[in-house]
């Protein structure tokens, strides 16, 4: 299996462009399907969540070719609603192709996603989301099957503000008679995002970035051409990769206001930021120091998937900073593998602690899942010495090319292929 090797102790000092987020073209592959035309979808990351999602929709018998940055779509071939077990356990997010089937198809069958290394994942929000719609679910042996002989238009509530349970909310309700209102409804960038395309294919969608977002349904849908946001976390990761290394970096193709809950924590600590038009610039100078708690939240609060890296940062800060996961139940896994390089972080439930050391040694170290594995990447940066870091296919998930874009910014990354 591949690995990376990182030389720490170097300041940072670069540029990169960062790619299409991960966390919208997904949803917006699903809801491509929508439509029996086809849907080309600009700035794709090339991804191993993205080569999943291909896999999905060729599977379902649509044809998906890929041409640089741009993925086209054609589902009027489309004829199965059925996802493969073997494809849903590789990515538990294929359940964001539930509403999408079922609005094309009338029916849907895949395997309960179960649980991922960030904890149990429950889809009850999805599935009563769905309900509210008019469809029915049968569980049979792990697997799931929906059916909707007509999807009909409800007022949707979210116990939670999930993002994937909002996702499959508006894209089964584009398919629905009527009016649906979602209530309680995610206001992550990525559901804007998917509300722009939806709206390009056709759909009548207002609210998306707030909690209540409407959807009047059946309206003539037909393909289009969209381009993706970029990945806010990817450059969130970057920022923190310097803030934790020292120098000045340029990130360009960056949305300022997705990344200000994690820049703001940054210039807490001692970076400066500054942001013109569609880049932002991090420098350090001197020493970091620790901030005030950081309890992660639905958007526009703290992101979870920034918890990792920015903890990662703040491993030589001067004092010690508190993180409270309030997301996932097994946001943590990170912290054993940064405890190898000499970090001193406890956790205890969903609070961790990290107090600051002066020093990090480079060792071999495990990813164990996709934030976590950029963690390592950031604190490998900082240490003295050489890391191998192994398992980095969770890193593929959601990071088109690490080693090449920590390059850029002058970092020592090589990935070796074995
Ligand atoms: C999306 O996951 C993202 N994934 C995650 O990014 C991100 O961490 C998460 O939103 C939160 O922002 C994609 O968009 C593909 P949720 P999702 O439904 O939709 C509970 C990454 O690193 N919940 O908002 O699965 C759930 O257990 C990934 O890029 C229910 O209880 O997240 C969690 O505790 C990791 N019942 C909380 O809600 C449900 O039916 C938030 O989950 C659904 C969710």
């Amino acid at each position: 299996m591949s690995y990376l090797l990182v030389k720490g102790g170097a300041p940072l000092c670069g540029e990169v462009r960062i790619h299409g987020a991960k966390n919208s073209v997904l949803p917006i592959l699903a809801a491509s399907v929508l439509a029996a035309d086809v849907c080309a979808i600009s700035n794709c990351p090339h991804l191993r969540d993205v080569d999943v999602a291909v896999r999905i929709l060729r599977h379902l018998g649509c044809i998906v070719s890929f041409s640089d940055d741009t993925l086209t779509v054609d589902s009027r071939t489309m004829h199965r609603c059925d996802v493969p077990d073997a494809l849903m356990r590789e990515m538990r997010s294929s359940v964001i192709f539930l509403g999408a089937i079922l609005a094309r198809m009338g029916e849907v069958q895949m395997s309960c996603p179960g649980g991922c290394e960030l904890g149990p994942r429950p889809i009850d929000l999805h599935i009563g989301a769905l309900e509210t719609l008019g469809a029915q679910f049968a569980e049979r042996g792990g697997a799931l099957h929906c059916t909707a002989r007509q999807l009909r238009a409800g007022e949707v509530f979210l116990a939670t503000p999930s993002v994937g349970a909002t996702e499959n909310s508006m894209i089964a309700a584009c398919a629905c008679d009527g009016e649906t209102v979602i209530s309680n409804a995610a206001r992550e960038p990525e559901i804007v995002d998917l509300a722009h395309f939806l709206r390009a294919m056709g759909a009548d969608v207002c609210g998306a970035g707030t909690s209540t977002v409407t959807v009047r349904g059946r309206c003539p849908l037909h393909g289009c051409t969209h381009r993706v946001i970029s990945d806010r976390i990817v450059a969130s990761t970057y920022l923190c990769a310097a803030g934790a290394a020292g120098g000045q970096v340029r990130l360009s193709a960056v949305d300022y206001r997705a990344v200000s809950t994690v820049a703001a924590a940054l210039a807490e600590a001692g970076c400066r930021l500054e942001s013109d038009g569609d880049a932002v610039q991090l420098t350090r100078r001197g020493e970091l120091r620790a901030i005030r708690p950081v309890h992660t939240a639905p958007y526009p609060g703290f992101p979870t998937d920034a918890q990792a890296i920015l903890m990662a940062s703040l491993l030589k800060s001067r004092g010690t900073s508190v993180f409270v996961e309030n997301i996932f139940e097994n946001r943590y896994r990170h912290v054993d593998e940064l405890a190898r390089m000499g970090a001193d972080i406890r956790t205890a439930g969903r609070v961790a602690v990290v107090c600051g050391v002066r020093r990090l040694q480079a060792a071999p170290v495990r990813c164990t899942d996709l934030r976590g594995g950029a963690a390592l990447v950031i604190a490998a940066l900082t240490a003295e010495g050489e890391s191998r870091i192994e398992c980095i296919e969770h890193i593929d998930r959601g990071y088109a090319d690490i080693a090449r874009d920590m390059r850029c910014l002058g970092g020592c990354v090589e990935r070796v292929e074995t």
